[in-house]
């Protein structure tokens, strides 16, 4: 199984990028904002309960976004591996998916991040904003909040990845498809 943990700021490119890569290499796509924005579309108990953090930029607490991280994966045992975009963002969350993949004698293969400036990635989720309805593009303040967010509680996941010899870089900038050709380089090495 090789399992990637696909990493970047907000506006990075990953759920863009993961489209192109999970078919490539027949991963389970999983990203926990998709799945919060689903159950916010389904007005379920997690959607509503997610609503109230993602609205504003904040993260949804660990314990809930663990607990549903865990669910999704159980309900994929025949995949041949996962492709997880945005999760972890704590330590926490590295922490509770380490012990997880391990209690399956599996474990993270590497995190591939994507790397661009704060300013082009703000601009894209203006742009985005302007069409999505995604709440928490809607204007800079909430954005902001998003980066500092990343900063304070997703940023030292580098190192922690980095201390076990797993983690690597892509340069963001550039078309998706530019993009996507260097990704594929990395997953192709791995
Ligand atoms: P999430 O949905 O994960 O949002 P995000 O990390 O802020 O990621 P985005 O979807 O904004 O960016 P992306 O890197 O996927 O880029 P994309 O491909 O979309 O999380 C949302 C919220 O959910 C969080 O704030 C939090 O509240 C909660 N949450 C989620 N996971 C959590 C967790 N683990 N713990 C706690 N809370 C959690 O691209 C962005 C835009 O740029 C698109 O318009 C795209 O078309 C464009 N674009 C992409 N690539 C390029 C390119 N090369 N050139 C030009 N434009 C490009």
């Amino acid at each position: 199984m090789i399992n990637i943990v696909l990493f970047g700021k907000p506006g990075a490119g990953k759920g863009t990028q993961a489209e192109f890569l999970k078919d490539k290499y027949n991963l389970v796509h999983l990203s926990t904002g998709d799945i919060f924005r689903f159950n916010i579309k389904n007005d379920t108990e997690l959607g509503r309960l997610a609503k109230t953090f993602m609205d504003k930029g904040d993260l949804v607490p660990d314990a809930v976004t663990i607990q549903m991280l865990q669910s999704e994966v159980d309900k994929n045992p025949q995949a041949a591996g996962f492709l997880f975009d945005g999760f972890p963002r704590t330590i926490a969350q590295a922490e509770a998916l380490d012990a997880f993949l391990a209690s399956k004698e599996e474990e993270i293969t590497a995190t591939v991040a994507l790397e661009a400036n704060d300013e082009i990635l703000i601009q894209r989720l203006l742009e985005r904003g302007k069409t999505s309805g995604r709440p928490d593009d809607q204007d800079e303040e909430k954005i902001r909040n998003r980066y500092d967010e990343y900063n304070q509680k997703t940023a030292p996941l580098m190192d922690y990845y980095k201390s076990q010899g797993k983690f690597h870089t892509v340069n963001g900038i550039g078309t998706i498809l530019e993009v996507n050709e260097r990704l594929n380089q990395v997953f192709d090495n791995l």
